[in-house]
């Protein structure tokens, strides 16, 4: 079942044009320029009451709900709260019956998201579940879902059910955009980019290489930060949750803005710095943030577009990936990242597909 690969993350990693594929199948609709969904189970008429969403989840599942967050408040304009499910359940948060709740969980089957679900769905909000394991107990109990279809992931380090939750994200802010004020030729500019994603997708597997070598320069360090705005601030904690948990190294990804508030003093000459720096909005003001580390004396590797020599001048390492718009770069930037965790901890000699300590699906609170 691995074929050429020596591990399944490794597999499931390179899995990702085409799981990303699957989770966009069906689901683009040109002509009216939205997402189409088959078990939501309200009508759009329902779903335009909804004027609040709650996004609930643990751990990688937590991050693709943070991309979430950015691209459904961006482009459909709907205010969104991230909750870790573990403490959704005991915050007991006033809500109004108009806020709708998500479940976003690879296996369906973790304990702190599943009793989230049930308190929720026990105070009378109407509940929508993403799985990726068809039949799972989330996916069963909650009202309407959106599966991904990206097949059985068997790597515990979460890889192509990461970047296929962030597309069901987009599909959603698309939809609910076209419900609400997103015009049709926005819309069709969004199911465009979507459309060309998963040979984006392809095209930043390059980068394995690239990664490798990095992943060889840096293999004694044990401190890492993750440092990336706005989109990418959820991808710095994903490529931060990567490294750790799969190579036992201790990592802390932050808003890059938010390391002169004081993980700054942590900065030296064998702490690096893993920047996520694609163009766009936030680019100069992340870039300002790679000055502040590199004058403190701190490695950066960078995670730039393919052509951008700014960056290049400042950073010690780069690692290139296609432009994307802006929304979509969390998806693409995962993949170099998820690459370099992957041969630092096959260099220190690490089990990455069964990582101490952990298991692949949670079911303990
Ligand atoms: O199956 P779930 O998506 O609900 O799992 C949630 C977390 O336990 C999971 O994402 C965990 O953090 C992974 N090991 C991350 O790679």
């Amino acid at each position: 079942e691995l074929g050429e690969y020596p591990h399944y993350m490794l597999k499931e990693i390179f899995e990702q044009p085409e799981t990303v594929r699957n989770a966009m199948r069906g689901r683009l609709d040109r002509d009216e320029a939205t997402a189409v969904f088959g078990g939501l189970n309200l009508t759009p008429q329902q779903l335009r009451n909804m004027d609040r969403f709650m996004l609930t989840a643990c751990g990688t599942s937590w991050h693709s709900s943070l991309v979430g967050e950015y691209m459904i408040e961006g482009l459909a304009r709907i205010p969104v709260e991230v909750q870790y499910a573990s403490e959704l359940r005991y915050r007991n948060p006033p809500l109004s019956p108009s806020t709708l709740l998500f479940a976003i969980t690879q296996s369906g089957e973790t304990i702190d998201t599943l009793a989230a679900l049930r308190e929720m769905k026990r105070k009378g909000h109407p509940t929508m579940s993403i799985c990726n394991v068809v039949g799972s107990t989330i996916a069963r109990e909650s009202d309407g879902g959106i599966y991904l279809h990206a097949g059985p992931e068997i790597g515990v380090a979460s890889t192509k059910a990461y970047t296929s939750q962030c597309v069901v994200m987009a599909l959603l802010a698309l939809y609910f955009g076209r419900l609400h004020h997103l015009s049709y030729e926005a819309g069709l500019r969004i199911v465009e980019d979507l459309e060309a994603l998963p040979d984006q997708i392809e095209t930043a597997l390059t980068s394995n290489r690239v990664a490798k070598e990095i992943a060889a320069k840096y293999v004694d360090c044990d401190n890492f930060l993750y440092l990336g705005r706005q989109y990418n601030f959820p991808t710095a904690l994903e490529g931060a949750l990567k490294l750790k948990e799969i190579s036992y190294i201790h990592a802390e990804g932050y808003p890059a803005a938010e390391m002169k508030h004081g993980p700054i003093a942590l900065v030296d000459e064998n702490t690096p710095s893993v920047f996520i720096v694609p163009r766009g909005g936030v680019y100069d003001k992340v870039l300002a943030n790679v000055e502040e580390i590199k004058a403190r004396g701190g490695p950066v590797i960078a995670v730039v577009d393919d052509g951008d020599d700014r960056v290049a001048e400042l950073a010690d390492d780069v690692i290139v990936m296609p432009t994307v718009a802006d929304f979509l770069q969390p998806i693409v930037a995962a993949i170099p990242l998820q690459l370099l965790a992957y041969h630092i901890a096959v260099l220190r000699g690490c089990d990455v597909d069964k990582p101490r300590n952990l298991a692949k699906s949670v079911t303990v609170e």
